[in-house]
């Protein structure tokens, strides 16, 4: 008798912890509605500006080659998060990493935990946990890790094995460029968006 009821008991706790614990991608406790809710504004913001991004890396190097194409990122990666912003309305966009080419780009407090959230369980676990979301005041905040790939390597690759003439035109343009040294599958950074506290209430009603 005794045994069954503690058997009981940590079934219980299994399931409370399970039901009402913190979302495992989240700063905070919320209710699972409200995460769906989060997650599809922000992953619908991320790809929105992703692949406007693509569109315009795979023109430029297509058009103008490796060293043209590091000036069309220079001049259009920001105006194009600010199109991407102004399409969408009411949230806001931004790139962000630890090893940053663009100091705009630098991490904040929260921004930097995210990352090092997403590096901690990479880590840990071999995975890139799909998203994490926090709360902050008034607003919540939607990351998208993002992953180094092969076409990556001509900007942001091992030194080494770049086109010198590439090399050239980002430390003239960035002198204090961080974002190189990278190899396929590294973790880069992540896409933040910052959706107000009332736009996700309206939606979860
Ligand atoms: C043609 C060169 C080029 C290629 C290829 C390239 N990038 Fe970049 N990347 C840049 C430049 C230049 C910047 C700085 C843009 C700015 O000034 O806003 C940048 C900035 C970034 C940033 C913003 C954070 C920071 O460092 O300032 C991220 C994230 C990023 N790149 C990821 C990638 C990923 C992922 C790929 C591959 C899918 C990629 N890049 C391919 C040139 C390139």
């Amino acid at each position: 008798m005794k045994k069954k009821l503690a058997v009981a008991g940590v079934v219980a706790v299994g399931v409370a912890l399970f039901s009402c614990g913190k979302s495992q991608y989240a700063n905070t406790d919320l209710p699972p509605k409200r995460i769906k809710v989060i997650k599809d504004y922000g992953e619908d913001a991320a790809q929105m500006l992703l692949s406007e991004l693509k569109k315009e890396l795979k023109n430029a190097l297509k058009t103008k080659g490796p060293v043209g194409a590091i000036e069309v990122c220079n001049k259009r990666a920001m105006e194009i998060t600010r199109e991407v912003e102004e399409e969408i309305g009411d949230i806001k966009l931004k790139r962000t990493s630890f090893k940053y080419r663009n100091p705009l780009n630098k991490p904040d407090k929260y921004e930097a935990e995210a990352l090092t959230f997403f590096e901690k369980t990479l880590k840990e676990t071999g995975k890139l946990p799909p998203y994490y979301i926090q709360k902050l005041d008034g607003e919540y905040r939607y990351y998208k890790p993002l992953k180094v790939q092969n076409v990556c390597l001509t900007c942001h690759g091992d030194p080494k094995y770049m086109d010198e003439k590439v090399l050239q035109k980002i430390r003239e343009l960035y002198p204090n460029d961080k974002a190189i040294g990278y190899k396929p599958g590294d973790f880069r950074g992540a896409i933040r968006v910052s959706i107000p506290e009332e736009v996700i209430k309206e939606a979860c009603l």
